[in-house]
């Protein structure tokens, strides 16, 4: 299949992953519900459009094809009905913010301290590394129950599970034109089974507080625990997305707040707007750029364009936060926009579950940073680089202050 107009046909996956902001530009101005042919699907790029489908009877979650093959069946991401409300049930108590508030600052606020310490007297860091990077994945590690992994593996996993997750290049007859992007991240997950295992099988008679744990007890009849492969594509949406993404979202918010110095001041100062800053960061960039889709289940219209029944939609909620229609100057960070709602974290009944936990991540994050390092500038002397298309963050953001 091909699109109807022959740029489209021209995308290619590098230049979506190194800058999808201008081939975004034109298909929202021009075909704002587009059958991209690299893709192999329909993507969305307006804020309208993405919002509609997310929250639409006639649309159900499907994952991508790369998605499916990196995490496979059931991802809590690509399932719908009994088995989607048994995921969340699973993995949502522990994320609700009565109960995250009762253990968010204690969890958080002595992990950014010890990195922390590993640099503020150097007058020097690089901060997605070896700071936003480190902060995210210990965070979250520690509450799933993975203590014993270290920081830097936990790092290493996302990165390649997040390269094959967004392996979605595919030739004319839906092949995948890279095959082999995804050999590291099934090296990646045999080590993650290897390591993780052993961990489920004392879970299983020794329960503790760790959420893996009461995801194989929790909601249970007595003595059965859920099955450890029925658990693990979920695991894996944690061990990637959920483990990356707190990061890029601390990492672009201080890139935004770099370009704004006025405004960088002003959160220093005044530490209550480090939210409004973490909003604005992840509207801005937004960390899952475009990586969960909707199936129509019958045929549909939309924007002009029919969907047969069994159409897959890729959601480009980072597009969508860029919609002249919607905000002012879409292409630049500013915490004092008007505070309209953004889709970063998605719409309908697959809305990301980790919202209110990941910025609290992130609040404490940057609080404890921009606190300690109140006189913080971007080192100048490199360059900023974003990457991605499905997850979208700086690859590395260099920054220096007196000591
Ligand atoms: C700043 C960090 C994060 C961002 C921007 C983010 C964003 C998103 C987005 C856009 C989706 C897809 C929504 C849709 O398809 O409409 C999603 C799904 C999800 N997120 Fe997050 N997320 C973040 C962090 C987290 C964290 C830390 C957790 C868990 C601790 C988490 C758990 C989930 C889950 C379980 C889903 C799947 C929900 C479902 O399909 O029912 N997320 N997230």
């Amino acid at each position: 299949m091909t699109s109807t107009i022959s740029w489209i046909d021209d995308i290619t996956m590098t230049e979506l992953e190194r800058n999808p902001y201008l081939v975004y530009e034109r298909l929202r101005a021009e075909s704002p519900l587009a059958y991209v042919p690299v893709l192999g699907s329909y993507v969305a790029s307006t804020a309208d459009i993405c919002r509609s489908i997310a929250t639409s009877p006639d649309f159900e979650a499907v994952i991508t094809k790369a998605g499916g093959r990196t995490f496979g069946h059931p991802a809590v991401i690509g399932v719908n009905g009994p088995i989607h409300d048994d995921l969340r049930s699973m993995v949502d108590p522990a994320l609700q913010p009565q109960e995250v508030d009762r253990w968010i600052d204690d969890l958080v606020r002595p992990i950014a301290r010890r990195y922390l310490s590993e640099f503020e007297d150097a007058g020097r860091a690089e901060l997605v590394g070896g700071y936003c990077e480190p902060v995210s994945v210990r965070a979250l590690g520690d509450l799933l129950g993975l203590k014993s992994v270290s920081s830097d593996k936990l790092r290493e996993w996302f990165h390649k599970l997040s390269r094959s997750f967004t392996n979605a290049g595919v030739d004319e007859n839906g092949e995948f034109t890279n095959p082999e992007g995804f050999d590291e991240a099934d090296a990646a997950k045999e080590e993650i089974r290897s390591i993780v295992d052993p961990l489920i099988d004392n879970w299983i008679v020794n329960p503790d507080d760790s959420a893996i744990s009461h995801w194989l007890h929790d909601g249970m009849p007595d003595g059965q625990t859920r099955d450890r492969d029925y658990i693990y594509p979920t695991l894996y949406v944690y061990l990637l997305g959920a483990m990356q993404e707190p990061g890029h979202a601390m990492g672009s918010t201080l890139v935004g707040l770099f370009t704004r110095p006025d405004q960088l001041e002003q959160v220093i100062d005044e530490p209550a707007l480090i939210p409004r800053a973490i909003s604005e960061g992840m509207r801005w960039t937004s960390p899952i750029w475009s990586a969960t889709a909707r199936i129509s289940t019958k045929d549909v219209e939309i924007a002009g364009v029919e969907l047969p029944e069994g159409s897959v939609v890729l959601l480009s909620y980072g597009s969508a936060n860029h919609d002249h229609t919607v905000y002012d100057r879409p292409s630049e960070y500013d915490i004092t926009r008007p505070p309209l709602p953004h889709l970063a974290f998605g719409a309908g009944n697959h809305a990301c579950a980790g919202i209110y936990f990941a910025n609290q991540v992130c609040r404490i994050g940057l609080e404890e940073l921009l606190e300690t390092i109140p006189n913080i500038e971007r080192d100048t002397s490199s360059d900023v680089e974003f990457w991605g298309w499905g997850f979208r963050g700086p690859t590395a953001l260099h920054a220096n202050w007196e000591v």
